[in-house]
């Protein structure tokens, strides 16, 4: 298939993504995961509920810990900024246009706010049109703790039907900078969409959906990456280190994969390349083309592939349990 062109005049403007809203089961010990480990700063813990922000990020906060035995291990949703209460508005009736759901949610520390669902595998996303702004920690460098972790960057779903999510997604003015495709069928096995100014916003992965198979934040550099993963080790977490460091290839993306204690998956990833103009074409990698997708090192463990987060009330469903084809798929190119 081809993928869509890109719509340069959305609907309502869509500016990043924000925030993601995770059950945890002992929030005492999530916060104090979050914060040692990966040195996200407390905004606010009220009403069994715990609001980190990065130390780059002046708006209140990027990861919402709510307390909840009974649905520890989901999530709710995922957030995206938009650029102003209008555009709340215009995002309401285009969901109702196109026969999906939308409702204004009341948040703390946000402005107006709404969750959509564009349906039937499709994730939950929070629209939210302003925060409650703190000051800024990165230049606060006696409190930094763990991997000084600076910012969100981008969510990672699988979804059941990958072609039609594109064509959601990319109708909001989404714009692709990487996609793979089946070279069998033809169709969409993962597509980088982007919203701001580098490669990425929203992944979306063909497998069984809707399931969130992990957050993504910006870490200032590889010793900040390695000493998340030494701290984790230190308090008894070394083998929830769960994938890396490695190199992605395009779009040049370090990463290291964590595991919290409820299991949601967290990616630390060095500051990202600049993808924005409009020009600018986006990388097509073919199924069968595993030097590209992980340059060197092995692939990731099978749980990588399979475990994901599901969103509270969302059965996943349609498409495989894993995502990605295996490096060791005998069509992957190797050394002989
Ligand atoms: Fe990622």
């Amino acid at each position: 298939m081809s993928i869509p062109e890109v719509v340069k005049d959305p609907p309502f403007n869509i500016t990043r993504a924000s925030h993601v809203r995770y059950y945890v089961k002992d929030l005492d010990r999530s916060v104090e995961f979050y914060t040692e480990i990966f040195g996200f700063v407390v905004s606010a813990i009220e009403n069994g509920i715990a609001y980190l922000r990065g130390t780059e990020e002046s708006c209140h906060h990027s990861v919402v810990l709510m307390q909840n035995a009974d649905k520890a291990g989901t999530s709710e949703c995922i957030g995206m900024r938009v650029a102003s209460e209008d555009d709340i508005h215009k995002a309401k009736a285009h969901f109702e246009a196109v026969g999906g759901t939308a409702e204004i949610v009341e948040r703390p520390h946000q402005g107006l706010s709404l969750m959509t669902r564009f349906g039937e595998g499709f994730p939950p996303v929070e629209l939210c049109s302003s925060m409650t702004v703190l000051t800024r920690t990165m230049n606060d460098f006696r409190s930094q703790k763990g991997g000084r972790v600076l910012r969100l960057d981008h969510y990672q779903c699988a979804v059941p039907d990958a072609t039609l999510a594109v064509k959601r997604f990319m109708a909001l003015g989404f714009r692709p900078s990487k996609y793979t495709l089946d070279e069998d069928t033809g169709k969409v096995l993962s597509i980088f969409l982007s919203r701001k100014n580098n490669p990425h916003d929203l992944v979306m992965a063909y497998a069984m959906g809707p399931r969130l198979h992990h957050v993504a934040f910006v870490v200032s550099d590889l010793q900040a990456m390695l000493r998340a993963a030494d701290i984790a080790a230190n308090m008894g977490y070394g083998r929830d280190v769960e994938h890396g460091p490695g190199r992605h290839g395009p779009p040049n993306g370090v990463f290291l994969y964590f595991r919290d204690p409820d299991g949601h998956r967290i990616e630390f990833i060095l500051p990202p390349m600049q993808f924005m103009d409009p020009e600018d074409q986006p990388n097509t990698w073919s199924s069968t083309d595993g030097s590209s997708l992980v340059p060197w090192g092995n692939g990731p463990p099978q749980k990588w592939r399979e475990q994901m987060t599901h969103f509270d009330g969302l059965e996943p469903a349609g498409g495989p349990l894993a995502r990605w084809t295996s490096l060791t798929d005998p069509r992957h190119p190797q050394k002989t």
